[in-house]
């Protein structure tokens, strides 16, 4: 089924000029680009996107890590792409993001002292909907209808995608 997803490439990733090698990967998957805007992100636009997660006791740490500076999000589209596009994502912790996923080439944290905690906030670099409910709501949030361009081209016909 031709789903489509929201993805945001975090400050850690802009700050590391990772933006263009994360999207390449999505290209060379295949997906599709859609939408895409290039902002900081204000507290109550966290809040909206981590509603589910506002009154966690990490979330604090969740959006003063997401409002530190420039995110690239958008929309990616393809065959069963919000399970292409995790996939490719990995684990939301950087340490268990297994080699290959994006996380985890790329995403690194800080190592605690021995015997310290964790440091918090989670540095994972990107964020990519979990489920088609998530991306609808998500994709809602960051973007309007008519910012969402719908296009086709030849390597759909390839991948016989229809959207
Ligand atoms: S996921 O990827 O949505 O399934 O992950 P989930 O475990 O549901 O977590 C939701 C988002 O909250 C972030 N998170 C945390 N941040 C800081 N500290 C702790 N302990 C923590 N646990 C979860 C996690 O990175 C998810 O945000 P995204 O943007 O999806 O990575």
């Amino acid at each position: 089924m031709y789903e489509k997803s929201l993805v945001i490439v975090k400050p850690d990733g802009v700050q590391r000029s990772l933006v263009g090698t994360v999207l390449s990967r999505f290209e060379a998957a295949g997906l599709k680009i859609h939408a895409m805007k290039f902002q900081t992100v204000p507290a109550e636009q966290s809040k909206k996107h981590y509603s589910e997660h506002v009154e966690k006791a990490f979330y604090p740490t969740v959006e003063e890590y997401i409002t530190s500076g420039p995110v690239l999000v958008f929309v990616l589209g393809g065959h069963n792409a919000i399970k292409k596009i995790r996939t490719m994502v990995g684990a939301t912790e950087p340490a268990s993001a297994l080699p290959g996923t994006i996380r985890g080439d790329f995403a690194h944290q800080a190592y605690p002292a021995p015997g310290e905690p964790d440091v918090e906030p989670i540095r994972n670099l990107i964020h990519a909907s979990a489920t088609p409910d998530e991306a609808a709501n998500e994709i809602s949030i960051w973007f309007s209808e008519d910012e969402l361009v719908e296009y086709s081209r030849d390597i759909d016909n390839q991948l016989s995608l229809k959207n």
